[in-house]
């Protein structure tokens, strides 16, 4: 093959999966400066200078250039190999060396404890539906990102290590000489709108639209605009984890590879801050409530690390996606990108799962997905794609959301569901332009005021009057049935 045909190959394969990295040696998009570690699960190393990691041990006597060792554990020492989580930080003085933690202002639209219904947090019967939320305009003065999150709902409390939340973020300024701190949980950020320059202490993480990462609990970051692509701000989503840590899927019959495959997940090279001068702030948020502490140095400053506790980042376009080639529409587990255990083995607390480009081909099938009542409570958000789609039995709007509470009866509910009946069946490409993701988890989710009343987007808060007139009883109509009706009732 030529390199012109090389190249239309490329292109148009970035065009039908809009994949970053289609028949080229380049794992991230063109507008990310960093570079990278690949494979999930692995134990990673990496260090800015030359020599600065020391080989064969954790703890020398002196470190090399005087740096100080320093680890951080995820999971308790004794975990088992396939759990153990941990690392060695080599940084020019330990995360020890600050002020003291003093109590600060919450922030008053996020929310952790969702034991059960109270004045805080309330249950939903069925489903909701949420227009895009609102990026602050900057009249509305800094909102970074310690204060951008809004909790929409929740089940659990992280002081016992149970549960979930479901946050947004909508900011509108950059977190100067600040950091911040989640003690409570891992934190799954889904950006949405604008860039992201994520600083970690194990080195950047650059995010955009359709990339998601993982920050894990009790480890230090600040989260950036990139204000060259992002006009507006930037808005983006959180699921907050409690006692558990976002794992593969297993492939089972599907083999070694698919879905999100493990080399595609990117880790932060070292990258010590030498720029930045002046007081620090550290804001940590424990049990959901805030405090901070005061240090004169940057708390990004590790010239080198090892381990496998170490946040990372997977480009949701690189999902290969696996359906039926013969009938029947595939049940949703099959784009789980991520999954999140629960003490129970057959209930994960969360998965999160994709919808993107792909071709349906299902023969003989009603293709669009098949009515239903699950067990799951399920969330969805659009991260790009037509405004104001419907389809399904909520609206959808890129930045938005909607919620349906386990065994909600739901469906789809436009044209396509009667239309779909009737179909010729061809192959056809489906989700074109568009990124949809979805939390299903076993858990039935509180909502805070915020989420049914101070966002000012709630669309619906049950189904239209109207959702499934589409759906006449055809069976009542048809002759041959009403006839053997009539039979059975005569017998
Ligand atoms: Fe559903």
């Amino acid at each position: 093959m030529g390199e012109t045909a090389t190249l239309q190959v490329q292109l148009n394969m970035q065009a039908l999966f809009h994949w970053t990295d289609a028949r080229s040696n380049v794992v991230t998009r063109p507008e990310d400066p960093y570079k990278y570690l690949q494979g999930f699960g692995n134990e990673h190393q990496s260090e800015f200078i030359p020599g600065a990691l020391p080989i064969g041990q954790n703890s020398p006597q002196l470190c090399p250039y005087g740096l100080y060792a320093e680890q951080i554990t995820g999971t308790s020492f004794a975990a088992s190999r396939s759990a153990s989580m941990r690392n060695f930080l080599y940084r020019r003085r330990p995360a020890c060396v600050r002020g003291k933690f003093t109590k600060i202002d919450n922030n008053p639209t996020l929310e952790t404890s969702f034991l059960h219904p109270t004045e805080k947090v309330h249950a939903i019967p069925s489903q909701v539906s949420w227009s895009a939320f609102k990026i602050p305009d900057q009249d509305s003065g800094p909102v970074d990102f310690t204060r951008g999150i809004h909790t929409l709902g929740g089940s659990g409390q992280p002081n016992i290590r149970e549960g979930l939340a479901y946050h947004i973020f909508a900011i509108n300024s950059n977190m100067h000489n600040k950091a911040f701190v989640n003690m409570d949980g891992d934190f799954l950020i889904v950006a949405q709108e604008g860039h992201l320059d994520i600083s970690t202490e194990f080195g950047h993480l650059y995010l955009q639209p359709s990339e998601i990462c993982v920050i894990q609990q009790g480890l230090r970051f600040k989260l950036d605009i990139v204000n060259q692509y992002s006009l507006k701000g930037a808005r983006g989503y959180i699921i907050e984890t409690w006692g558990t840590k976002w794992e593969l899927p297993e492939l089972g019959p599907l083999g070694g590879y698919g879905l999100a495959n493990a080399r595609d997940f990117l880790f932060p090279c070292a990258d010590i801050d030498t720029s930045s001068t002046g007081w620090w702030s550290i804001v940590s948020k424990q049990g959901g409530e805030y405090f901070q502490t005061n240090q004169d140095h940057s708390p990004f400053d590790v010239v080198a690390w090892h381990g496998n506790y170490i946040p990372y980042k997977y480009d949701l376009s690189k999902f290969v996606y696996h359906n039926t080639v013969s009938v029947d529409h595939t049940d949703p587990s099959i784009n789980t990108v991520l999954t999140a255990k629960s003490r129970d083995m057959h209930a994960p607390l969360c998965d999160f799962l994709i919808f993107g480009p792909r071709w349906d081909v299902a023969e003989n099938t009603f293709r669009p997905p098949y009515f239903h009542r699950n067990c799951s409570s399920e969330f969805l958000a659009r991260i790009y794609g037509p405004e104001n789609a419907g389809g399904r039995s909520e609206v959808f709007s890129p930045g938005g959301a909607s919620y349906e509470a386990g065994f909600t009866p739901h469906g789809n509910a436009d044209e396509r569901t009667v239309g779909a009946m009737y179909a010729e069946m061809r192959a056809m490409r489906v989700g074109q332009n568009q990124l949809t993701f979805m939390l299903e988890s076993c858990r039935s989710l509180l909502f805070t005021k915020w989420a049914l009343q101070d966002s000012g987007v709630l669309v619906t808060d049950d189904i239209p009057e109207s959702m499934w007139d589409s759906l006449p009883d055809r069976f009542g109509k048809n002759e041959e049935a009403m006839k053997f009706l009539k039979a059975m009732e005569r017998a």
